[in-house]
């Protein structure tokens, strides 16, 4: 009997020690990091949000947590303690199916296709494996006073009436849209970006002004960040989606010799404005601090040269000057 107990307590004793070292007192410690520079607390609506958020099983594929490896460039710089300073439990996710989701507000920072895209993923990207959600939406024969129907394109739209969010839908975009990495002064250098710069010695003035002139448009990259970064709103084909992204095939900024428009609208965003005579609820995100001077360059000329379109190249030191003039100039 003795001997059972001692057993018995023995597991026990270790069994709690363990827990305490490695569940426990990290996540006390974890507890009391301050939130990093500019992360603040979530509104009600997206405290729901993020209740249907876990509800749904969206953590399954998606992770919030961003490694400092090269394959994680895309999703923003690596995560760090202050970033989960207001979420408790973390949403950290463990199965990487879909793209990490720590900085979408700022990639897809627009609720139009946040609504489609959860409504039929496959609607805006045709390839696309993530489960439909039509369950967070209603059909209703027309959008009631103060609703705004969703611009589901037609072929996956409801043969009758329209979409409209639930108030789940509402809070679950309302949550996605405020994941934004915020800026931490030096953190972003000492991801592989800052490890990719050349180590020698700094270039002369003349070095820098010979490597702009030597840049020569390569189509497959141009064609591949687009792909990445613009085709989920402006489509594959460049022709959009009716009443939602404006088409870039035959667009009149992109087509304009003059590429300050063009340019300007990938770096710093755009809202608002009358495009080919239609109008857009939501806005078009800026790029300017996820994409260096070369690949905007990259991706114009890509849609200077795509569908059709006729305009002149563009180089990446047109994109670095207009960089310069504007505020938050970024990478
Ligand atoms: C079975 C796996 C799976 C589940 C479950 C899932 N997703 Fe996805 N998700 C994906 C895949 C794969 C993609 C990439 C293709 C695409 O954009 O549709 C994606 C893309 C996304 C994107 C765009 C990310 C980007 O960077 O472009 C968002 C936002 C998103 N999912 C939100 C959600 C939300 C919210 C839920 C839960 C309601 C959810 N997902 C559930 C697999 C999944
Ligand atoms: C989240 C969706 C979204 C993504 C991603 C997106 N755009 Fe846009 N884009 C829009 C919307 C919406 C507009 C219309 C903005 C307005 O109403 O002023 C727009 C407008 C534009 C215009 C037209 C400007 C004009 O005045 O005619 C260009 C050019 C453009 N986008 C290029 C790009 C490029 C290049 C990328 C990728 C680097 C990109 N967009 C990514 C949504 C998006």
């Amino acid at each position: 009997m003795r001997k059972l107990v001692l057993i018995a307590g023995g597991a026990l004793l270790i069994y709690v020690v363990i827990v305490l070292a490695i569940a426990v007192i990290p996540a006390i410690e974890l507890s009391r990091v301050p939130p990093g520079p500019g992360v603040v607390d979530l509104t009600p609506l997206q405290a729901e949000g993020r209740r249907v958020f876990a509800a749904n099983g969206c953590a399954y594929c998606h992770t919030q947590q961003v490694r400092p490896l090269d394959e994680d460039r895309a999703f923003g710089r690596p995560s760090a303690p202050g970033d989960f300073a207001f979420q408790t439990p973390e949403l950290l996710g463990s199965e990487r199916t879909g793209p990490d989701l720590s900085n979408v507000g700022v990639r897809k920072g627009s609720d139009v296709w946040q609504y489609i895209h959860l409504y039929q993923p496959r609607a805006l990207v045709p390839e696309s494996i993530m489960p439909d959600f039509k369950f967070l939406f209603r059909v209703m024969a027309k959008a009631p006073a103060g609703e705004t129907a969703i611009p589901v394109p037609a072929p996956f739209a409801p043969a009758n009436g329209v979409v409209v969010p639930t108030p789940e839908a509402k809070a679950l975009v309302a949550y996605l849209l405020s994941l934004k990495q915020s800026s931490i002064p030096g953190y972003e250098a000492t991801g592989p970006v800052a490890a990719a710069a050349p180590a020698a010695a700094p270039p002369a003035a003349g070095a820098s002004a010979a490597a702009v002139a030597a840049y020569v448009f390569d189509p497959a990259q141009g064609q591949a960040l687009f792909t990445s970064n613009c085709a989920a709103c402006h489509q594959a084909s460049g022709e959009g989606v009716p009443g939602a992204f404006p088409p870039l095939k035959g667009n009149a900024a992109v087509l304009d010799a003059d590429p300050t428009l063009h340019l300007g609208t990938i770096l710093q965003g755009a809202h608002g404005k009358t495009i080919g005579g239609a109008t857009y609820g939501s806005a078009m995100p800026p790029f300017a601090s996820q994409l260096s001077d070369r690949e905007i360059a990259d991706i114009a000329n890509h849609e200077r040269t795509a569908w059709g379109n006729s305009a002149r190249p563009v180089t990446p030191a047109e994109v670095a000057t207009l960089r310069a003039k504007a505020p938050g100039a970024g990478k």
